[in-house]
């Protein structure tokens, strides 16, 4: 690494809050040095919602560093117990990872599910479900068998487990129903439908869908159509361009927007359906803030914990309001 970006990310071994809000606090650390800090001994036992998407295993190392194969591996086994510490008994650690593929080959690898099961077992955490993610604003990737040879095809999800210390933690599908369908509007309306046996062996009752329940239960392969419900589709898909304090701060100084923002409506989706208001929602890998910025609009309290200080400024831009940006 050069010189000039090694001094940028944080090497005190003492954390530092480079912001606050109303509702938290981003901290300018590394996580493990978090850990040991007195601020997280203050949340054993209270964070109610670990969200986060964690460096990615990749096969080639992105300006925010990544390790790889093994030691990323023992990296994630040494957190989970630690995050899970943090976990009130009915909290849940929802962790996103993308694909990664075998360097220099088409096949892809099986890190990403092997650091899935490696947070799950060191943890001691239960899958409570897997999800998966559709971005279709990912570029192509790898660009050599998808572009060049054309023997791919583009990649455009990420994985997402919801794990919890509990076989039952705090969950609620009714914060985050969607509109029915226009079939299930016109079932409502009609009430009546083709009751009794279905091929897949189901009983459907006579009454079992007349209900208005005010929306339709989320699948968990969250297409985009879902998460445009969380929030519009230009900022799921995180090509947003006007707007946004965050990357109008960004062109404005010139500066790179993170590189691995999680979609806003990804974060709004799960702190919706597994927190309430004033619960305490961490983030350790936090970037630009995308998650203390869904928090804070959901008056949930918010930490986060990111260790390039380069993420300070702009990420703390989320947070001024428009007339101030005017200024
Ligand atoms: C995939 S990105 C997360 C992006 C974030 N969710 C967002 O929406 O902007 C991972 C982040 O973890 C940070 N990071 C890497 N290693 C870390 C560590 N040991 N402690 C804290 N943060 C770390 C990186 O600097 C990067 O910003």
């Amino acid at each position: 690494m050069p010189k000039s970006s090694r001094s940028k990310i944080h090497s005190l071994s003492k954390p530092f809050q480079g912001y606050r809000t109303r509702k938290g606090r981003y901290w300018i650390a590394s996580i493990e040095d978090w850990l040991e800090s007195r601020y997280a001994r203050e949340l054993n036992g209270n964070v109610n919602l670990i969200v986060t998407s964690p460096p990615f295993p990749l096969s080639r190392k992105k300006s925010y560093g990544n390790l790889n194969g093994s030691a990323y591996l023992d990296w994630l086994r040494r957190l989970a117990p630690k995050l899970r510490q943090l976990l009130a008994d009915d909290g849940s650690l929802v962790i996103e990872i993308g694909n990664a593929w075998n360097p220099g080959e088409p096949t892809m690898s099986t890190l990403p599910m092997e650091a899935l099961l490696a947070v799950r077992d060191s943890g001691d955490l239960n899958l409570c479900q897997e999800f998966i993610c559709h971005n279709p604003a990912r570029l192509p990737s790898p660009v050599q068998y998808v572009n060049v040879e054309r023997s791919r095809i583009k990649d455009s999800w990420t994985r997402v487990w919801w794990l919890s210390p509990s076989k039952h933690p705090k969950a609620d599908n009714r914060n985050i129903l969607v509109p029915y369908s226009k079939a299930m509007r016109d079932l409502l309306k009609r009430q009546s439908y083709n009751a009794g046996h279905r091929p897949s062996e189901h009983v459907i009752g006579e009454k079992s869908f007349l209900r208005d329940n005010g929306g339709a239960i989320p699948a968990s392969c969250l297409l985009q159509e879902t998460l445009d419900h969380f929030g519009s589709v230009v900022v799921a898909g995180n090509t947003k361009s006007g707007g946004d304090p965050y990357l109008e701060y960004c062109r404005r100084k010139g500066i790179k927007a993170h590189p691995a923002r999680m979609q806003e409506a990804l974060a709004r989706f799960f702190v919706s359906f597994l927190t309430d208001p004033d619960d305490l929602v961490l983030d350790p890998f936090g970037g630009s803030n995308t998650t203390g910025r869904i928090a804070e609009d959901l008056r949930r309290r918010w930490a986060v914990v990111e260790i390039n200080h380069n993420n300070l400024i702009p990420s703390k831009q989320r947070f001024v309001t428009s007339r101030k940006r005017r200024r």
